[in-house]
């Protein structure tokens, strides 16, 4: 297990010598520790970045993108020891955490095919009287910031387009969940990565990290995954010095159930949009509009599907659930259900924290919800399904667009082209039509409005991590 920093290919405890306990969110008890970094570390990290950038620029795209493919193989050679990792410090099961794997080392199997296809362009000028050339080269050395709730494939999403665009990374993965990102650089140096060219420093003080960070005269650029309210924070602090940003942010996503729909399919889409990776995804279905007339069956199938849902410790076989990742998350998402009780909603299912060790919450469905409280306005991130039954579609439709948010959005029916012109008029970056799964490495992820702002995966995803330069020429 790797416990310290990697600063310039190196291993090494932060300047200062403090540790950051890691807690196992199924017990509530620390089970491991890594290096606390400093500001001066933070600095170390991206003088590295810069130094080792340099040659990668020119490093020809073809053997960067070798590199990648062998970061894609060498993660999947190790899916049992980092999904056990993933389990350990971040509690989803042990399915999902494999799920993860596969998932994160994609993002380096399509990106080292992007790397041989950045493209520019060539044009005469309108005037007739000189050459346009457009190109795409690195941005530089770019700042990361990497949340908890997917510790592999939220990093490498950001490192694979990073690294075959040309540029240097210096990376902060959450405390809650640092062991996955250290053995995942681990295994990136071993596939190939040059050293200093990805540095992460694990921190207890995000806000010094950053400053030190942001303030360094080598960083261009920030890609940030968390929730909107410290995305808004930190997009005011790179404004100072006018950093590129990508940010992935929080969802409030509207899952609709038309009475057309195949009933059994959408509850199906509705478990996975709702429960993949222990509920605490950004795309995770939030609210549920289910039309009046099959309101009552949908409901009581999605709750005999979520009451059947086994909780515990996420290594046990059949658990499809495991805890929330600490104690404030099951205090929001108990609020929440409390606060919907106290406005009227029902629990068809669940509606209670475990009683035992660690942060469970039940499987819950709440019915008789109403639009516009407060358990519809705020990303639940967890366990929590609230139904609004509605009549109107085009009032349903105000509904599921009025929240500053528009990152994923689900809707069933049969009717294909209703599905379609349904989607067409959902403020989201990305609706699922009779699927309740939408991130793909190959599509373009991310969100409308207070979602964020620029796209990972595709092929927009590299060119976030380039500049566009256009060169005037005679010939
Ligand atoms: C997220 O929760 O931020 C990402 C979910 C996904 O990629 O599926």
């Amino acid at each position: 297990m790797r416990t310290q920093l990697l600063i310039g290919g190196e291993w090494r405890e932060g300047a200062d010598g403090k540790r950051i306990e890691v807690v196992d969110p199924s017990t509530g008890e620390p089970f491991a520790e890594v290096a606390d970094g400093t500001p001066a570390d933070a600095v170390a990290a991206c003088e590295a970045a810069e130094a080792a950038q340099r040659s990668w620029a020119t490093t020809a795209p073809r053997q960067r993108a070798e590199i990648l493919r062998a970061c894609w193989q060498h993660l999947l050679d190790h899916t049992d020891e980092l999904a056990e990792l993933i389990v350990k410090e971040n509690g989803k099961p042990l399915a999902d955490a494999k799920g993860e794997v596969a998932y994160a080392a994609e993002f380096f199997r399509w990106n080292a095919e992007e790397t041989v296809r950045i493209r520019g362009e060539l044009a005469v000028a309108p005037a007739g009287a000189n050459r346009m050339i457009v190109h795409h080269p690195p941005v530089g050395v770019v700042a990361m910031i990497t949340p908890w709730n997917f510790p592999a494939a939220m990093m490498t999403r950001k490192l694979a387009p990073a690294l075959g665009a040309g540029n240097g990374v210096v990376v902060k993965p959450p405390k809650q969940t640092p062991l996955t990102a250290l053995r995942v650089v681990d295994l990136l140096q071993e596939a190939g990565v040059p050293a200093g060219l990805v540095n992460v420093v694990t921190t207890n003080d995000a806000g010094s990290w950053f400053d030190a960070t942001i303030g360094h005269r080598a960083v261009r650029m920030l890609s940030f995954t968390g929730s909107t309210e410290v995305g808004r924070k930190l997009l005011v602090g790179a404004s100072g010095r006018v950093l590129k940003t990508v940010m992935e942010l929080g969802g409030n996503a509207p899952l609709v159930v038309f009475d057309d729909a195949d009933i059994a399919a959408a509850v199906e889409g509705a478990m996975l949009a709702k429960m993949r990776h222990s509920a605490e995804t950004c795309t995770a279905a939030n609210r549920f509009y289910v039309e009046a007339g099959v309101a009552d069956e949908f409901t009581e199938r999605f709750a005999e599907a979520m009451a059947a849902v086994a909780v515990g410790n996420g290594m046990e076989a059949g658990v499809g659930c495991g805890p929330l990742i600490d104690a404030k998350a099951l205090d929001s998402v108990s609020g929440l259900v409390d606060d919907a009780i106290g406005e009227g909603a029902k629990v068809v299912t669940g509606g209670a924290r475990l009683d035992r060790p660690g942060y469970f919450y039940e499987p819950t469905v709440l019915a008789g919800v109403r639009h516009g409280t407060k358990i519809t306005r705020e990303e639940v991130f967890g366990p929590v399904a609230p139904v609004i039954s509605f009549t109107d579609h085009d009032e349903m439709i105000d509904q599921a667009n009025d929240t500053e948010m528009g990152l994923a959005a689900y809707v069933f029916t049969r009717d294909l082209a209703k599905g379609l012109a349904v989607s067409e008029r959902i403020q989201a970056g990305m609706v699922g039509v009779n699927r309740g799964v939408v991130s793909d490495p190959a599509a373009p992820f991310g969100g409308m409005k207070q979602s964020g702002l620029g796209r990972e995966g595709s092929t927009d995803g590299i060119y976030e991590f380039c500049e566009t330069q256009y060169i005037a020429t005679n010939w």
